[in-house]
């Protein structure tokens, strides 16, 4: 519980922070700081990928991928828009940037299915990605979210950006 304990205390921290005009500017930002505490306690925000190839993903090189989302805290928290570089330790597969059309709420202490997010690229081609099918995971090489904590069904709730984060052997299906 420590560690969820300091995450509570980083996302606090960066909250008055980010409210307070005369720390702007200050390094590091929040939103590396925020991804670096993130990072430095191995919270991993996402459980699990699913990734669907269509015989189109041949010649367009595009995917869609469904993840999960976890959410350690004890308030909500709603996710809004994702960019992610994603490969197999420090090579890139897989790339996309994604606006949720809904807004992905994950409750307090829950997990949440982030829906379909169409049009990630394939960045090695389609070809030569079947080669790192068989091992059933990828490592999330820099991930940047603009999220809303403490948001009630969705809604209103303090944005915040939190860019940087990375975590390495995710299940992938
Ligand atoms: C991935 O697919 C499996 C099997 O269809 C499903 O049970 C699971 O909920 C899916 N997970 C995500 C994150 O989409
Ligand atoms: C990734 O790196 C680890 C540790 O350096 C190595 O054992 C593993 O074989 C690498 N995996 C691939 C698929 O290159
Ligand atoms: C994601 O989209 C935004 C806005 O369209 C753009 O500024 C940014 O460069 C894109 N990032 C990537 C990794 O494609
Ligand atoms: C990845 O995670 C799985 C189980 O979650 C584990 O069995 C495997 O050893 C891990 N692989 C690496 C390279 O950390």
């Amino acid at each position: 519980m420590a560690r969820f304990g300091s995450l509570f205390f980083g996302l606090v921290a960066a909250l008055f922070v980010s409210a307070s005009p005369a720390a702007r500017g200050l390094q590091p930002t929040p939103a590396n700081l925020l991804g670096e505490i993130i990072n430095a306690l191995q919270i991993g925000l996402v459980t699990h990928i699913n990734a669907t190839i269509t015989l189109d993903t041949l010649t367009t090189n595009l995917l869609s991928i469904e993840f999960g989302a976890q959410n350690p805290l004890i308030f909500e928290l709603t996710l809004d828009s994702v960019t992610s570089t994603a490969g197999i330790n420090d090579t890139v597969y897989a790339t996309f940037n994604h606006t949720f059309a809904k807004p992905v709420v994950v409750p307090p202490l829950g997990t949440a299915n982030s829906g379909t997010v169409d049009n990630v690229l394939l960045t090695q081609g389609a070809i030569a990605s079947l080669d790192i099918i068989p091992l059933g995971y990828l490592d999330l090489l820099n991930v940047d979210i603009n999220i809303r904590a403490l948001t009630i069904n969705g809604k209103l709730g303090i944005p915040l950006v939190i860019s940087g984060l990375h975590q390495k052997n995710v299940s992938t299906t």
